[in-house]
């Protein structure tokens, strides 16, 4: 990869949230995100992970420290601006069609025609293996081509930064393993840089380039786990032992030293 591929892009430097009446959760996080790698966050539950990602959509504003996108600091409307936040919900709307859904990300940006949105979005539905489902509404569809279709929505809106909030929760495990291969099939093809949530570990170490782990404490630092295997990476990889030996390691990152 190129230098330039390995520049950190995005930075939070110091960030500080806490909500009204309550201990701060997030106390003086500060990481960096680099262009093009895929980045996973983990962390117990309750650390803030889903706040944290908020903060980087713009979303919530931090109460100290500073975004920084390309080197210049970013206010909340820059981050909306240049990133989308995947929340972990299903929030596509039941009254419109799959191919209406993913248009609702061009009507939104207001720039293009009604044939030039679908003409886009039809392209990306066939890519994404959902040109059959274009006239289907979301009730129709199981688990894991919803998810297929809030990717579609998501990645239409075109940002350097994707924000994925544990985009795979609530789909059954075989599901979920089929949607991590054809994650990492979409992402090897439309390579931008990603932060995404998850707990499951084999998935982190499957799809990241740096794991990211939140500390259960606030004021610990997040600490950074590299993954260097090879892309393309296919699914066996879960089987291999340096594969094996990386889990270890990020299980006693997140379990501390005593739980090995
Ligand atoms: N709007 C809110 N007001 C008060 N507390 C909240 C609010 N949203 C989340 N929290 C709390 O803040 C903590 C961090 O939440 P969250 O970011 O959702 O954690 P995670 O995604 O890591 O599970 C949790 O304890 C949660 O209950
Ligand atoms: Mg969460």
């Amino acid at each position: 990869m190129s230098g330039e591929g390995d520049a950190n892009v995005f930075v939070a430097d110091n960030i500080c949230f806490g909500f009204p009446g309550k201990r701060s959760v997030l106390d003086q996080v500060t990481f960096a995100l680099k262009e093009r790698h895929f980045h996973v966050l983990v962390g117990p539950s309750g650390a803030g992970k889903s706040t944290l990602l908020k903060l980087c959509a713009g979303l919530l504003n931090a109460k100290e420290g500073t975004f920084l996108l390309n080197g210049s600091a970013a206010d909340c409307s820059q981050r909306l601006m240049q990133s989308v936040y995947m929340p972990q919900s299903d929030t596509l709307l039941p009254w419109r069609t799959v191919l209406d859904n993913v248009m609702l990300t061009l009507e939104l940006q207001g720039k293009q025609s009604a044939e030039e949105m679908q003409e886009r979005a039809m392209a990306l539905l066939d890519s994404f293996g959902l040109r059959d489902c274009a006239d289907a509404y979301p009730d129709q569809l199981s688990g894991g081509m919803k998810q297929r279709v809030m990717f579609a929505r998501t990645m239409l809106k075109n940002v350097p930064l994707l924000l994925l909030d544990e985009p795979f929760s609530a789909l059954d495990s075989l599901t979920r393993k089929q949607m991590q291969r054809w994650l990492l099939d979409v992402w090897q093809r439309d390579r931008r840089t990603v932060l995404m949530v998850t707990h499951d570990i084999d998935e982190a170490l499957l799809l990241a380039d740096t794991v990211l782990v939140l500390p259960s404490e606030p004021g610990e630092t997040v600490q950074a786990l590299e993954v260097t295997f090879a892309r393309p990476r296919s699914f066996e990889l879960i089987y291999e032992p340096a594969f094996v030996e990386r889990k270890r390691l990020l299980e006693h990152m997140l379990l501390g030293g005593d739980n090995l």
